[in-house]
Protein backbone atom coordinates (compact mmCIF):
# COMPACT_ATOMS: atom_id res chain seq x y z
CA UNK A 1 0.00 0.00 0.00
CA UNK A 2 1.62 3.63 -0.65
CA UNK A 3 1.69 6.20 1.79
CA UNK A 4 0.56 9.19 0.92
CA UNK A 5 2.69 10.74 3.44
CA UNK A 6 6.17 9.93 1.60
CA UNK A 7 4.20 10.58 -1.37
CA UNK A 8 3.79 14.24 -0.79
CA UNK A 9 7.43 14.48 0.76
CA UNK A 10 8.53 12.81 -2.79
CA UNK A 11 6.69 15.01 -4.81
CA UNK A 12 3.83 13.38 -6.05
CA UNK A 13 -0.08 14.71 -5.14
CA UNK A 14 -2.12 12.16 -3.72
CA UNK A 15 -5.86 11.84 -3.46
CA UNK A 16 -6.20 13.43 -0.07
CA UNK A 17 -4.11 15.61 1.38
CA UNK A 18 -2.33 13.02 4.34
CA UNK A 19 -2.82 14.29 7.92
CA UNK A 20 -0.95 13.99 11.20
CA UNK A 21 -1.04 16.24 14.53
CA UNK A 22 2.18 17.87 15.89
CA UNK A 23 2.01 16.39 19.45
CA UNK A 24 -0.34 13.85 19.10
CA UNK A 25 1.24 10.87 20.89
CA UNK A 26 0.16 12.56 24.73
CA UNK A 27 -1.34 14.33 26.46
CA UNK A 28 -5.22 14.90 25.55
CA UNK A 29 -5.71 11.53 24.88
CA UNK A 30 -6.92 9.52 28.22
CA UNK A 31 -5.49 6.60 26.88
CA UNK A 32 -2.07 8.24 27.31
CA UNK A 33 -3.06 9.97 30.33
CA UNK A 34 -3.50 5.98 32.23
CA UNK A 35 0.11 5.26 31.08
CA UNK A 36 1.86 7.79 31.85
CA UNK A 37 0.52 7.87 35.42
CA UNK A 38 1.66 4.37 35.76
CA UNK A 39 5.19 4.63 34.05
CA UNK A 40 7.59 6.62 36.88
CA UNK A 41 9.08 10.33 35.37
CA UNK A 42 8.32 10.93 31.89
CA UNK A 43 11.88 10.25 30.75
CA UNK A 44 11.61 7.07 32.29
CA UNK A 45 8.28 6.29 29.80
CA UNK A 46 9.89 8.46 27.04
CA UNK A 47 13.43 5.14 27.52
CA UNK A 48 10.18 2.14 27.72
CA UNK A 49 10.84 1.24 24.92
CA UNK A 50 7.13 -0.95 24.96
CA UNK A 51 5.30 2.00 26.45
CA UNK A 52 6.48 4.44 24.35
CA UNK A 53 5.42 2.54 21.70
CA UNK A 54 2.48 2.08 22.97
CA UNK A 55 1.37 5.59 23.09
CA UNK A 56 2.60 6.16 19.83
CA UNK A 57 0.44 3.81 18.35
CA UNK A 58 -2.60 4.61 20.69
CA UNK A 59 -3.69 8.27 18.12
CA UNK A 60 -3.14 6.23 15.19
CA UNK A 61 -5.44 3.26 16.57
CA UNK A 62 -7.84 6.39 16.97
CA UNK A 63 -8.10 7.99 13.70
CA UNK A 64 -5.96 6.61 11.21
CA UNK A 65 -3.45 9.58 10.88
CA UNK A 66 -1.19 9.08 8.11
CA UNK A 67 2.12 9.99 9.81
CA UNK A 68 3.16 8.49 13.23
CA UNK A 69 5.27 10.43 15.46
CA UNK A 70 7.79 8.76 17.65
CA UNK A 71 6.98 9.57 21.19
CA UNK A 72 10.00 10.60 22.70
CA UNK A 73 10.99 14.51 23.23
CA UNK A 74 13.17 17.56 22.29
CA UNK A 75 15.26 17.37 25.10
CA UNK A 76 16.92 13.84 25.13
CA UNK A 77 19.98 15.20 23.30
CA UNK A 78 20.99 16.85 26.13
CA UNK A 79 19.80 14.03 28.60
CA UNK A 80 21.90 12.17 25.93
CA UNK A 81 25.02 14.49 26.39
CA UNK A 82 25.25 14.22 30.19
CA UNK A 83 23.27 17.59 31.21
CA UNK A 84 21.11 16.98 34.18
CA UNK A 85 17.16 17.07 32.52
CA UNK A 86 14.15 16.60 34.67
CA UNK A 87 10.84 17.02 33.84
CA UNK A 88 8.69 18.28 36.75
CA UNK A 89 4.84 17.58 37.27
CA UNK A 90 3.08 20.78 36.06
CA UNK A 91 6.11 22.82 35.51
CA UNK A 92 7.95 21.67 32.26
CA UNK A 93 11.30 21.18 31.77
CA UNK A 94 14.72 21.98 34.52
CA UNK A 95 17.53 21.70 33.34
CA UNK A 96 20.92 22.69 35.54
CA UNK A 97 21.99 25.80 33.24
CA UNK A 98 24.89 25.63 30.73
CA UNK A 99 26.71 28.98 31.45
CA UNK A 100 30.66 29.24 30.03
CA UNK A 101 33.00 27.17 27.77
CA UNK A 102 33.52 24.79 31.49
CA UNK A 103 29.67 23.90 31.04
CA UNK A 104 29.82 22.74 27.45
CA UNK A 105 32.75 20.85 27.43
CA UNK A 106 31.70 18.91 30.38
CA UNK A 107 29.44 17.34 27.80
CA UNK A 108 29.81 13.96 26.57
CA UNK A 109 29.07 13.39 22.57
CA UNK A 110 30.52 10.04 22.99
CA UNK A 111 27.41 8.87 25.24
CA UNK A 112 24.69 9.91 23.02
CA UNK A 113 23.95 7.13 20.88
CA UNK A 114 24.35 4.21 23.41
CA UNK A 115 22.26 6.65 25.68
CA UNK A 116 19.64 6.80 23.39
CA UNK A 117 19.31 2.95 22.46
CA UNK A 118 15.97 2.60 23.87
CA UNK A 119 14.60 5.06 21.04
CA UNK A 120 16.38 2.86 18.60
CA UNK A 121 14.39 0.18 20.15
CA UNK A 122 10.91 2.02 20.53
CA UNK A 123 11.29 2.87 16.25
CA UNK A 124 11.83 -1.12 15.70
CA UNK A 125 9.10 -1.86 17.93
CA UNK A 126 6.74 0.46 15.95
CA UNK A 127 8.19 -0.57 12.80
CA UNK A 128 6.17 -3.47 13.62
CA UNK A 129 3.25 -2.34 14.66
CA UNK A 130 2.11 0.36 12.06
CA UNK A 131 -0.19 -0.27 9.70
CA UNK A 132 1.09 -0.07 6.09
CA UNK A 133 -0.17 3.14 5.11
CA UNK A 134 1.37 5.20 8.02
CA UNK A 135 4.39 6.81 7.52
CA UNK A 136 7.21 6.72 10.74
CA UNK A 137 8.09 10.10 11.30
CA UNK A 138 11.53 10.36 13.52
CA UNK A 139 12.18 13.72 15.08
CA UNK A 140 15.07 15.97 16.85
CA UNK A 141 14.70 19.56 18.46
CA UNK A 142 16.49 21.82 16.28
CA UNK A 143 20.22 23.13 18.71
CA UNK A 144 18.53 26.85 18.78
CA UNK A 145 15.55 25.89 20.19
CA UNK A 146 17.53 22.90 21.98
CA UNK A 147 20.02 25.68 23.43
CA UNK A 148 17.52 27.65 24.95
CA UNK A 149 16.23 25.28 27.33
CA UNK A 150 19.90 24.09 27.92
CA UNK A 151 21.27 27.68 28.67
CA UNK A 152 18.30 29.01 30.47
CA UNK A 153 17.66 25.71 32.34
CA UNK A 154 14.12 25.32 31.50
CA UNK A 155 11.64 26.84 29.59
CA UNK A 156 11.57 31.06 29.50
CA UNK A 157 9.37 33.63 28.23
CA UNK A 158 12.46 35.71 25.91
CA UNK A 159 15.12 33.51 26.28
CA UNK A 160 17.20 36.34 26.64
CA UNK A 161 20.44 34.68 28.51
CA UNK A 162 20.78 32.43 25.57
CA UNK A 163 20.36 35.03 22.88
CA UNK A 164 22.58 37.98 24.98
CA UNK A 165 25.46 34.96 24.92
CA UNK A 166 25.24 34.31 21.38
CA UNK A 167 25.43 37.92 20.64
CA UNK A 168 28.59 38.40 22.91
CA UNK A 169 30.00 35.55 22.89
CA UNK A 170 29.38 33.68 19.30
CA UNK A 171 32.77 32.14 19.48
CA UNK A 172 31.80 30.11 22.47
CA UNK A 173 27.91 29.80 22.14
CA UNK A 174 29.18 28.62 18.61
CA UNK A 175 30.55 26.03 20.42
CA UNK A 176 27.34 24.88 21.87
CA UNK A 177 26.05 25.36 18.40
CA UNK A 178 28.58 23.24 17.03
CA UNK A 179 28.58 19.95 19.73
CA UNK A 180 24.38 20.10 19.53
CA UNK A 181 24.71 19.86 15.41
CA UNK A 182 27.18 16.97 15.59
CA UNK A 183 24.73 15.43 18.34
CA UNK A 184 21.65 15.56 16.36
CA UNK A 185 23.40 14.52 13.38
CA UNK A 186 24.21 11.52 14.78
CA UNK A 187 20.84 10.77 16.95
CA UNK A 188 18.62 11.37 13.42
CA UNK A 189 20.80 8.70 11.44
CA UNK A 190 20.51 6.55 14.30
CA UNK A 191 16.40 7.19 13.72
CA UNK A 192 16.50 6.22 10.21
CA UNK A 193 18.58 2.92 10.78
CA UNK A 194 15.96 2.35 12.96
CA UNK A 195 13.23 2.67 10.79
CA UNK A 196 12.06 6.17 10.56
CA UNK A 197 11.16 7.22 7.61
CA UNK A 198 10.93 10.92 7.42
CA UNK A 199 12.31 13.18 9.83
CA UNK A 200 11.14 16.34 11.53
CA UNK A 201 13.60 19.27 13.22
CA UNK A 202 11.31 20.95 15.69
CA UNK A 203 12.79 24.45 16.08
CA UNK A 204 10.19 26.36 18.23
CA UNK A 205 11.84 29.63 19.07
CA UNK A 206 13.51 29.92 15.91
CA UNK A 207 11.07 33.02 16.01
CA UNK A 208 12.85 34.87 18.59
CA UNK A 209 16.08 35.69 16.60
CA UNK A 210 16.06 38.58 14.74
CA UNK A 211 17.67 38.20 10.60
CA UNK A 212 21.05 37.62 11.03
CA UNK A 213 20.94 35.55 14.39
CA UNK A 214 18.22 33.50 12.37
CA UNK A 215 20.66 32.47 9.57
CA UNK A 216 23.73 31.62 12.11
CA UNK A 217 21.34 29.70 14.51
CA UNK A 218 18.46 28.86 12.66
CA UNK A 219 19.29 28.01 9.26
CA UNK A 220 23.19 27.23 8.96
CA UNK A 221 22.60 24.56 11.81
CA UNK A 222 19.52 22.87 10.23
CA UNK A 223 21.78 23.11 7.46
CA UNK A 224 24.53 21.27 8.51
CA UNK A 225 22.38 18.63 10.19
CA UNK A 226 20.48 17.67 7.28
CA UNK A 227 23.59 17.64 5.08
CA UNK A 228 25.59 14.87 7.67
CA UNK A 229 22.16 12.80 7.31
CA UNK A 230 21.42 13.25 3.67
CA UNK A 231 25.28 12.23 3.39
CA UNK A 232 24.31 8.92 4.25
CA UNK A 233 20.55 8.57 3.40
CA UNK A 234 20.32 10.66 0.48
CA UNK A 235 16.60 9.94 -0.27
CA UNK A 236 15.14 10.56 3.22
CA UNK A 237 12.80 13.02 3.40
CA UNK A 238 13.54 16.52 5.15
CA UNK A 239 10.85 18.69 7.20
CA UNK A 240 12.21 21.72 9.29
CA UNK A 241 9.34 23.51 11.54
CA UNK A 242 11.14 26.80 12.35
CA UNK A 243 8.56 28.14 13.83
CA UNK A 244 7.72 32.03 13.62
CA UNK A 245 10.00 32.59 10.82
CA UNK A 246 7.90 34.95 8.95
CA UNK A 247 9.14 35.75 5.24
CA UNK A 248 12.41 34.19 6.83
CA UNK A 249 10.42 31.12 6.12
CA UNK A 250 11.64 31.00 1.91
CA UNK A 251 15.09 31.88 2.94
CA UNK A 252 15.01 28.84 5.23
CA UNK A 253 13.72 26.43 2.46
CA UNK A 254 15.94 27.78 -0.39
CA UNK A 255 18.93 27.57 1.66
CA UNK A 256 18.50 23.90 3.81
CA UNK A 257 16.74 21.90 1.14
CA UNK A 258 14.13 20.30 2.37
CA UNK A 259 11.61 18.57 1.15
CA UNK A 260 9.13 19.61 3.75
CA UNK A 261 8.12 22.93 5.82
CA UNK A 262 6.03 22.91 8.66
CA UNK A 263 3.95 26.68 8.85
CA UNK A 264 3.09 28.21 12.22
CA UNK A 265 -0.67 28.96 12.70
CA UNK A 266 0.43 32.98 12.15
CA UNK A 267 1.46 32.53 8.11
CA UNK A 268 -0.61 33.54 5.75
CA UNK A 269 -1.73 30.30 3.63
CA UNK A 270 -2.05 32.27 1.12
CA UNK A 271 1.42 34.18 1.05
CA UNK A 272 3.03 30.20 1.69
CA UNK A 273 0.93 28.42 -1.24
CA UNK A 274 2.77 31.62 -3.28
CA UNK A 275 6.61 31.68 -1.84
CA UNK A 276 6.86 28.65 -1.19
CA UNK A 277 4.60 25.77 -1.88
CA UNK A 278 6.27 25.51 -5.84
CA UNK A 279 9.47 24.52 -4.09
CA UNK A 280 8.48 22.30 -0.90
CA UNK A 281 5.74 20.46 0.57
CA UNK A 282 3.58 22.50 3.38
CA UNK A 283 2.24 21.18 6.14
CA UNK A 284 0.00 23.21 8.56
CA UNK A 285 -1.21 25.12 9.83
CA UNK A 286 -4.75 25.09 12.14
CA UNK A 287 -4.34 27.28 14.88
CA UNK A 288 -4.65 24.18 17.82
CA UNK A 289 -6.65 26.62 19.64
CA UNK A 290 -9.14 26.15 17.26
CA UNK A 291 -9.16 22.22 17.67
CA UNK A 292 -10.30 23.65 21.11
CA UNK A 293 -13.06 25.61 20.28
CA UNK A 294 -14.12 23.38 17.54
CA UNK A 295 -17.48 23.89 15.56
CA UNK A 296 -17.92 25.90 12.64
CA UNK A 297 -15.13 28.29 13.39
CA UNK A 298 -12.94 24.91 13.20
CA UNK A 299 -14.35 23.50 10.36
CA UNK A 300 -14.14 27.18 8.17
CA UNK A 301 -10.62 26.99 9.13
CA UNK A 302 -9.98 23.43 8.10
CA UNK A 303 -11.49 23.87 5.01
CA UNK A 304 -10.16 27.55 3.85
CA UNK A 305 -6.36 25.95 4.51
CA UNK A 306 -7.18 23.04 2.28
CA UNK A 307 -8.61 24.74 -0.14
CA UNK A 308 -5.66 27.15 -0.56
CA UNK A 309 -3.42 24.28 -0.89
CA UNK A 310 -5.07 22.57 -3.06
CA UNK A 311 -2.74 23.61 -5.99
CA UNK A 312 0.20 22.06 -4.86
CA UNK A 313 1.78 19.87 -2.30
CA UNK A 314 -0.10 19.68 1.38
CA UNK A 315 0.00 17.65 4.73
CA UNK A 316 -2.90 18.71 6.86
CA UNK A 317 -1.30 19.42 10.51
CA UNK A 318 -1.61 22.10 13.28
CA UNK A 319 0.15 25.27 13.25
CA UNK A 320 2.05 24.18 16.77
CA UNK A 321 1.42 20.78 18.86
CA UNK A 322 -2.15 19.75 20.25
CA UNK A 323 -3.18 21.19 23.69
CA UNK A 324 -4.00 18.77 26.23
CA UNK A 325 -7.46 19.91 26.39
CA UNK A 326 -8.11 19.36 23.43
CA UNK A 327 -11.93 16.95 23.18
CA UNK A 328 -10.86 13.82 21.05
CA UNK A 329 -14.23 14.16 19.29
CA UNK A 330 -13.35 17.66 17.84
CA UNK A 331 -9.87 15.64 16.21
CA UNK A 332 -12.32 13.24 14.70
CA UNK A 333 -14.70 15.83 13.05
CA UNK A 334 -11.50 17.20 11.26
CA UNK A 335 -10.26 13.64 10.68
CA UNK A 336 -13.55 12.62 8.97
CA UNK A 337 -13.71 15.36 6.94
CA UNK A 338 -10.14 14.95 5.09
CA UNK A 339 -10.68 11.23 4.79
CA UNK A 340 -14.15 11.89 3.30
CA UNK A 341 -11.99 14.03 0.38
CA UNK A 342 -10.59 10.72 -0.94
O1 LIG B 1 3.26 13.54 19.98
C1 LIG B 1 4.37 13.91 19.72
O2 LIG B 1 4.61 14.90 19.02
C2 LIG B 1 5.54 13.02 20.16
C3 LIG B 1 6.36 13.42 21.19
C4 LIG B 1 6.86 14.83 21.49
C5 LIG B 1 6.91 15.30 22.83
N1 LIG B 1 7.58 16.50 22.83
C6 LIG B 1 6.36 14.58 24.01
C7 LIG B 1 6.14 15.31 25.27
C8 LIG B 1 7.44 15.82 20.67
C9 LIG B 1 7.59 15.86 19.16
C10 LIG B 1 7.90 16.85 21.53
C11 LIG B 1 8.61 18.05 21.05
C12 LIG B 1 8.97 19.11 21.99
N2 LIG B 1 9.31 19.01 23.33
C13 LIG B 1 9.13 20.46 21.62
C14 LIG B 1 8.97 21.02 20.21
C15 LIG B 1 7.57 21.19 19.78
C16 LIG B 1 6.81 22.29 20.48
O3 LIG B 1 5.78 21.94 21.08
O4 LIG B 1 7.20 23.45 20.39
C17 LIG B 1 9.51 21.18 22.78
C18 LIG B 1 9.77 22.67 22.86
C19 LIG B 1 9.62 20.24 23.84
C20 LIG B 1 10.08 20.49 25.26
C21 LIG B 1 9.09 20.07 26.26
N3 LIG B 1 8.75 18.77 26.55
C22 LIG B 1 8.31 20.90 27.11
C23 LIG B 1 8.36 22.41 27.12
C24 LIG B 1 7.51 20.08 27.90
C25 LIG B 1 6.57 20.45 29.01
C26 LIG B 1 5.32 21.06 28.55
C27 LIG B 1 4.48 20.15 27.67
O5 LIG B 1 4.50 20.34 26.46
O6 LIG B 1 3.80 19.25 28.20
C28 LIG B 1 7.76 18.73 27.50
C29 LIG B 1 7.13 17.52 28.05
C30 LIG B 1 6.47 16.60 27.07
N4 LIG B 1 7.00 16.20 25.88
C31 LIG B 1 5.22 15.95 27.26
C32 LIG B 1 5.01 15.14 26.14
C33 LIG B 1 3.87 14.20 25.88
C34 LIG B 1 4.31 16.08 28.47
C35 LIG B 1 4.95 15.47 29.66
C36 LIG B 1 4.05 14.54 30.43
O7 LIG B 1 3.24 13.81 29.86
O8 LIG B 1 4.24 14.56 31.65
Amino acid sequence: MSKRLLQTLNGEKTDRPPFWFMRQAGRFLPEYREVRAGAGGFLDLVYNSELACEVTMQPIRRFGMDGAILFSDILVIPDGLGQEVGFLPNHGPKLTPVKNIQDIEALDLNRVVDHLQPVMETLRLLKNDLPDHVTLIGFAGAPWTVATYMVEGGGSKDHAITRKWALTDPEGFGKLMDLLVDATSLYLIEQVKAGAEALQLFDSWAGSLSEKAYHDWVINPAKRIFDNVRRVYPDIPLIGFPRGSGVLYKDFVLETGVQGVSLDYLLPAEWAARELQPHVAVQGNLDPLLLVAGGDAMMNEVKRIIDTFEGGRHIFNLGHGIVPETPPEHVEEVVNYIKGLA
